[in-house]
């Protein structure tokens, strides 16, 4: 933890939710009744919620159990399957026809998926991966665009108890090899390519790459041909999807598995080392999954189309594109292409196109949208839209006013969630037709979430900067670090002593319980929402031949939120020119997300006495900022001078 941030945002404007709906939460009483109900008797409540809202082929008798904290197991003696929980059920309830998935290619393409269809394409592909010796807890990794075929692998290892593993399409050979490695996958499921700003980028030619090396545990590829993308085809690894789906039965049963049976596994970074695997288990993770579509977004499975922008390589992806909306029974949106493909109308005219009803993504697209002017917004039909969500990294009241006047027309609530890979949903967000928001804020946490901010002994600030923690289990929260226990523990429980699960975020909550999330408090960048770990580029930026020591900080970057800007020594002082060649360094390493924006050359970093980089110190000089830090525990004060003559 390099610091607490102290500043405090002063937004004082509050927008009072429209009446209108008959929500799932309808106003603030109904919000407290609930809290309360938590507060009075938690294991309870959650009983009941699970019950309510899952399917469940052996009924648990067990809610939460704490023994092994903080090994938390949630209705650890049930069993049930997701897939069943995400289609039979709906097909069986005669909704088999509603459209599940709405497909929108980047060339303009739409397929619709519905219940019935997709529940059979569920089953092809889980035979199919039987098939190839895929059993239950056996891990899968998907490496795919933003396709059908990519949620139906999902699903079809959820279908036979596999553990799935979704790789960001960006990310490059390299960075997946070390993930199919770390899960140990079995199976590879991609596609010939993906379609990105009207070209095609590669991904299996990426998994031919990363399985050049290593990899040893994996025995097959499956492969969607989606771009008409050429690649090689590695006889007795590699199986075409289509063929192979096609000779199998359309029906497969669906194996019931205990609650705490491992249902993914999401690499994301963290302030130290390689990216870690967040394990999410089955039963928990799928009840917040609905309960949260129901109550953030109020989402009506009977009328909504609910696109959310997000990548399904992310949680977000996860939780929000996939699994809420179609445990709940409604159709989910998804797009394959850039947003802004192939000019600044394109989420606007998909919004018109497919009566989008409630739309959710990130403070980075709202702000290249809003900064590509009101005309583009303006020239479709967006009365359909009646609740706008946002995800990802802390939005600026501008953004946020912009968003509720010029895209919602102060109808549509906005929702600012937040929330992260290990939580598995969100845990801070307003209750669209109940909480009053305040543009930047993300209100209160949702019911059965006990959150505070707390100083560096745990002890709870009011109306302060401070650091938030979780203070009560909740059923979606990670189980853990893949082959990782004690990495588990000492990141996000040790901070206070197994009493709090840490977040790794600053935030305040002001005088009327409103939580303002500052940022991350760890050496993590968020840029463009993505997450990505300074470690990490920097040793992508050390095993470059020249290099000799790098230092990555974040600075301040309009739409972006942060960009990545890089200090780097160099074991010659006189080599030549190396910004290209290490930005291409990086992107070979992790992938074009992690490229640094700046590359400072400079000839040493600043140290303390006892060689710990100051950082804080590096971010202030990124950024062009006046320096705060004190400097006297600084080794060898010459550095700043030099340091202060960069561009
Ligand atoms: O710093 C917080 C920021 O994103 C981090 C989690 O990143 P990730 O695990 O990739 O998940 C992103 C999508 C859930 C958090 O620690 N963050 C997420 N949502 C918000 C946010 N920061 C401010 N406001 C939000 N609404």
């Amino acid at each position: 933890m390099s610091e607490v941030i102290s500043t405090a945002l002063e937004e004082n404007r509050t927008f009072t939710p429209p009446t209108t709906h008959a929500a799932s939460i309808p106003n603030m009483d109904a919000y407290h009744a609930l809290c309360k109900r938590f507060a009075d008797d938690f294991d309870s409540t959650w009983r009941d919620l699970a019950n309510e809202h899952l399917e469940w082929r052996k009924p648990f008798t067990r809610t939460l159990n704490r023994e092994n904290a903080p090994f938390f197991r949630w209705f650890e003696d049930g069993s049930l399957n997701l897939s069943e929980n995400c289609l039979d059920r709906h097909v069986r309830a005669g909704l088999g026809e509603r459209t599940a998935i709405l497909w929108e290619g980047e060339a303009g393409e739409v397929r619709k998926i519905s219940y019935a269809a997709l529940l059979a394409d569920v089953c092809r592909a889980a035979n199919s991966m039987r098939q190839l010796g895929v059993e239950a807890g056996d891990r899968v990794v998907i490496y795919m665009p933003m396709i059908p075929e990519a949620a139906i692998a999902m699903l079809a290892c959820t279908r036979i108890g596999a553990v799935h593993s979704v790789v960001f399409g960006a990310f490059s050979p390299q960075a997946l090899r070390d993930r199919i490695e770390d899960a140990g996958a079995k199976l590879v499921v991609t596609a010939d390519g993906g379609s990105r700003r009207g070209s095609i980028y590669p991904l299996k030619s990426n998994v031919d790459l990363a399985l050049s090396e290593g990899c040893r545990s994996i025995t097959h590829v499956l492969v969607v041909a989606h771009a008409g993308n050429k690649t090689e085809t590695i006889a007795g690894r590699d199986i075409d999807w289509h063929q192979a789906l096609r000779v199998q039965a359309s029906t497969c049963e669906p194996l019931a598995v205990e609650s705490e049976q491992p249902l993914f596994i999401l690499y994301t970074s963290g302030s130290t080392g390689k990216p870690k695997g967040i394990l999410h288990s089955t039963a928990g993770y799928l009840l917040w999954a609905r309960l949260t579509m129901l109550w953030s977004f109020d989402f009506k499975p009977q009328q909504d189309v609910f696109w959310c922008t997000a990548d399904i390589g992310w949680i977000t992806g996860h939780t929000y594109t996939l699994y809420g909306p179609l445990c709940c029974g409604g159709t989910t949106l998804m797009y394959e292409g850039v947003p802004t493909y192939p000019d600044a109308g394109r989420v606007w005219k998909i919004c018109e196109a497919h009566k989008v009803s409630i739309l959710y993504t990130a403070p980075t697209a709202i702000r290249a949208l809003k900064k590509a002017g009101d005309a583009w917004p303006e020239k479709y039909d967006l009365s359909s839209l009646r609740v706008l969500g946002t995800v990802g990294e802390p939005i600026n009241p501008e953004a946020w006013i912009w968003y509720h006047q010029v895209i919602g027309k102060q109808r549509c609530p906005i929702v600012d969630t937040w929330w992260q890979t290990e939580t598995g949903g969100h845990m801070i967000a307003p209750l669209p037709f109940a909480t009053p928001t305040k543009p930047g804020s993300a209100t209160f946490p949702l019911p059965g979430i006990d959150i505070a901010v707390v100083d560096k002994h745990g002890k709870t600030i009011r109306d302060g900067g401070g650091l938030l923690v979780i203070k009560q289990p909740w059923p979606s929260m990670l189980r853990g670090i893949w082959n990782d226990n004690q990495r588990y523990i000492d990141t996000y429980w040790r901070t206070f002593n197994n009493r709090y699960y840490f977040a790794g975020d600053g935030a305040r909550i002001d005088r009327e319980g409103y939580c303002w999330i500052m940022g991350r408090v760890d050496d993590v960048l968020n840029v463009s929402g993505h997450r990505l770990g300074t470690m990490e580029i920097e040793s992508a930026l050390a095993s470059h031949t020249s290099v000799a020591e790098a230092a990555v900080v974040g600075r301040p970057d309009e739409i972006k939120g942060e960009a990545i800007c890089a200090f780097v020594v160099l074991k010659r002082a006189d080599s030549e020119n190396l910004t290209l060649p290490l930005r291409a360094h990086v992107t070979q390493a992790i992938g074009a997300i992690a490229k640094p924006d700046d590359i400072h050359f400079v000839e040493s970093l600043p140290k303390t006495r006892s060689g710990k980089i100051m950082r804080r110190l590096l971010r202030d000089i990124a950024a062009g900022r006046e320096i705060t830090q004190d400097i006297s525990t600084l080794e060898d004060q010459a550095v700043i001078r030099q340091l202060q003559k960069q561009p």
